[in-house]
């Protein structure tokens, strides 16, 4: 509830840092059952708000449900707000991430995206960068299949997709997540209570860094 009264006084504490302008936000978007994406989302938003004169932008998105008639309050109780067109439209790059569901994206974050029609006809994301992360319940339960196909509508979108360098060293190290195609956790089948190892969260932070970097070099470029 205290979030949702400064939300409504226009004080997010989703944005990362001050409001203060000429901040350029980049758009952390993710959906979460059980915490492990939301902690990798707050690692990459931790690698954005590294770079000068970005911060990150935390959204969620609500939980599909079978039960037509179950309506979501228009902001969740704790947590980020839900995000809105206008979130994708007004930030300068995009950090997306879902829970591995058999090999793919989570229906909630899918069934928000399949809204993003009037973004796509107007091209209002093409050119801009975007990267992807996930959490998985085991080693080789498809992050890379989840990653590589949330990949998918951004690319239709004409987003520039950004991934993890092997320049980054722990990621030829990790023995927990952390890929070439996107930032990635192992949280076993019950969330690790210690959560993201110190690889993940170095790979994961390294990644919102570089979509930083790369948001503000074309910022720049475009101005
Ligand atoms: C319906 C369903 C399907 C899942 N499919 C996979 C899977 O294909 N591979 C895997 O490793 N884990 C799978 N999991 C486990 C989740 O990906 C894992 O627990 C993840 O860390 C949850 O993220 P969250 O804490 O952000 O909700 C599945 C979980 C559910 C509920």
């Amino acid at each position: 509830m205290r979030r949702a009264g400064a939300l409504r006084a226009g004080v997010s504490p989703y944005n990362s840092r001050s409001p203060k302008r000429p901040m350029k936000d980049i758009l952390v978007l993710y959906y979460s059952r059980h915490g492990a994406t939301r902690d990798l989302a707050l690692a990459i938003a931790n690698g954005i708000d590294s770079v000068p004169g970005m911060q990150a932008r935390i959204r969620t998105v609500p939980s599909v449900s079978g039960v037509c008639e179950a309506i979501e309050p228009d902001i969740p109780s704790d947590g980020p707000p839900y995000a809105e067109l206008r979130d994708l439209d007004e930030c300068v790059g995009l950090a997306l991430g879902s829970p591995t569901r058999f090999g793919n994206m989570a229906a909630s974050l899918k069934y928000f995206l399949d809204g993003t029609t009037p973004l796509w006809l107007s091209g209002a994301l093409a050119g801009k960068p975007a990267c992807v992360f996930t959490s998985t319940g085991s080693l080789h339960g498809g992050q890379e299949s989840t990653l590589l196909s949330m990949m998918l509508p951004l690319l239709h979108h004409g987003m520039l997709i950004v991934g993890i360098p092997y320049t980054e060293t722990a990621l030829s190290t990790t023995q927990t997540g952390g890929t070439p195609y996107g930032a990635s956790h192992v949280a076993r089948h019950e969330r690790a209570p210690e959560g993201l190892s110190a690889d993940e969260k170095a790979l994961a932070a390294a990644l919102g860094a570089r979509l930083a970097h790369t948001a503000a070099a074309l910022v720049a470029g475009s101005a």
